[in-house]
């Protein structure tokens, strides 16, 4: 019994040791971790119970045959971060370059099926030379089996991404389909096909980092949501992202009692807006402000600036923050920011977190660039997911709210629960100005009529009361009690429960 005993170990001990230690230290000099201590990092001490240690490729084209190695570059299982479960895979670039084989494959949908059937995330760990180029169509196979299990847990089970290495080709479209993903700068990179093939098709030099890198995805295509420094960072923050989200789409989110009041006042948000209505400040200062302990995990920060999104928490339950950023654009809706928030608000709404949304927009953005682009249609995503969203949905007008725009931001008439406005809101079609050169069109040459005309524009119109008078806003409250009345709102909202008519599913603009 005893050699049984030390045979496993053995091999245990081998699957362990990967691609070997040459290819090891290779990664280390990368700057990289390799595929099991990122783990270690990610996971809770100990809790991590690995599957399928010992699956090996099916593979014997191209010498392949002798090039078995236990576990096929990918790690995968199950542990628990702060206490709850998660499944995981995490690619071996000492295995094959952690290309994906059949069998490697298999392992992936293996625990993305479980992680389904218990109702628990799933965070891949992505650092991959792509399809296992001797296996071929089997590979790719594989591949899509993959993509077909993400499309089927999403909006089921919550599923993260974080590239720590090479993600090119068909591989790409499987962190695509997840909720997040989270990038390692300067070794990570992404892209459909790399330089040498850009070179070619388009004549364009470029490299990978520039293609794809961190930066890039999270500056430029917006296809990732933050980028860190470095692998320890990276998996550091995960844990503390994952402390917002539910375990699954029947759950709700683990509430984390603070010391911060419900009902705490915040004298300073008084005077957050500028009187000159043309003058911008940072929405920022206003979510942390109200939020618990001033913590919010801000996502895309470097992109489509002019909406804020992310998560923080109010009395201790996770909410998702949506708001317009006057500092940039003047926080006017475009085609970037519009996909961003919408994507944002899908999320939460498909995993019961309530949705805050602070609205200062002068409406969507002007142009033909815009119009060519088809921001009617992607500003069409973002008030369809606000529209469908059946989640508790509180929204606050710190400032403007003209036009299409105001009905955009989350506003009473795509079921608002709580809509609420600062007493200097100006709740109007358009801006005074624009408007009574529209309406006053004949008193064009006559300057003092026209500052007449404006003048009783905004006497009329300026204001949150007309929208109150019609039940459109349920109060003007002041800037300082923001953070109670959002807290006593969600409190209210606790057991919300709105369903959408049956359907196969809704066909939002894409
Ligand atoms: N299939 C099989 N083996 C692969 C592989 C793949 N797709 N990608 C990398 N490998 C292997 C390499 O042969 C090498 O093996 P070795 O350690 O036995 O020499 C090992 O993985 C590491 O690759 P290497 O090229 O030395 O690493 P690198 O850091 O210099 O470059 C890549 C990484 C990803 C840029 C490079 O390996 C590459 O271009 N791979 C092919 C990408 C591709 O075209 N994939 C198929 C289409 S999706």
């Amino acid at each position: 019994m005893q050699h049984i005993l030390e045979e496993l170990e053995k091999k245990r001990a081998a699957a362990r040791l990967g691609g070997g230690q040459k290819r090891i230290d290779a990664q280390h000099a990368k700057g990289k971790l390799t595929a099991r201590e990122r783990l270690e990092l990610l996971l809770d001490d100990g809790s991590f119970e690995e599957w399928d240690m010992f699956v090996e490729h099916r593979c014997a084209d191209f010498g392949m045959a002798d090039t078995k190695i236990p576990g096929d570059g990918v790690v995968t299982g199950y542990g628990t971060i702060n206490g709850r479960l998660v499944f995981v895979f995490s690619q071996d670039f000492t295995v094959f370059g952690g290309a994906l084989s059949e069998a490697h494959a298999e392992k992936i949908c293996k625990v993305m099926d479980q992680a389904m059937k218990v109702g628990a995330p799933v965070i891949g760990l992505n650092d991959s030379g792509g399809a296992r180029i001797q296996e071929g169509v089997a590979s790719l196979g594989g591949y899509a089996d993959v993509f077909q299990k993400n499309v089927l847990a999403s909006g089921v089970v919550p599923q993260i991404s974080l590239i720590m290495g090479p993600c090119a080709g068909g591989a790409v479209y499987s962190p695509a389909m997840t909720d997040f993903i989270f990038m390692v700068k300067d070794s990570s990179y992404m892209f459909v096909t790399g330089p040498e093939v850009v070179k070619t098709v388009t004549h364009e030099e470029v490299t990978a980092e520039q293609l794809g890198g961190a930066t890039t995805h999270t500056t430029r295509s917006g296809v990732a949501d933050l980028a860190f420094e470095n692998d320890v960072e990276a998996l550091q923050m995960l844990r503390r992202f994952f402390n917002y989200i539910p375990l699954n789409n029947r759950e709700k989110a683990p509430v984390r009692p603070s010391g911060d009041p419900a009902h705490r006042l915040d004298h300073s948000l008084d005077t957050l807006v500028p009187e000159n209505p043309n003058k911008p400040y940072d929405i920022k200062e206003a979510i942390l402000k109200v939020v618990d302990d001033g913590d919010f995990f801000e996502l895309q920060p470097d992109y489509a600036q002019n909406i804020v999104i992310g998560f923080g928490r109010m009395d201790g339950q996770s909410v998702g923050f949506v708001a317009n950023q006057p500092l940039v654009l003047a926080g006017c809706l475009d085609i970037k920011s519009s996909i961003k928030a919408a994507r944002f608000v899908r999320f939460c709404d498909a995993f019961n977190i309530p949705v805050v949304t602070f609205v200062d927009v002068p409406g969507f953005m002007p142009g033909t660039s815009q119009e060519y682009g088809g921001i009617i249609k992607h500003g069409a995503k973002l008030l369809y997911a606000y529209a469908e969203a059946t989640v508790p949905k509180i929204t606050i007008i710190t400032r403007k709210a003209y036009g299409g725009a105001y009905d955009v931001m989350a506003s009473k008439h795509l079921r608002g629960d709580v809509n609420l406005a600062w007493p200097n809101a100006e709740i109007a079609v358009m801006g005074a100005k624009g408007a009574v050169e529209i309406i006053f069109r004949e008193d064009k040459s006559d300057p003092a009529k026209l500052a007449a005309r404006e003048a009783e524009y905004k006497a009329r119109f300026a204001n949150p009361f007309v929208a109150g008078a019609r039940g459109y806003i349920d109060d003007v409250i002041q800037p300082h009690e923001t953070r109670k009345r959002i807290c006593r709102s969600l409190a209210m909202l606790k057991d919300k429960k709105l369903d959408n008519p049956w359907r196969k599913h809704g066909n939002i603009p894409l």
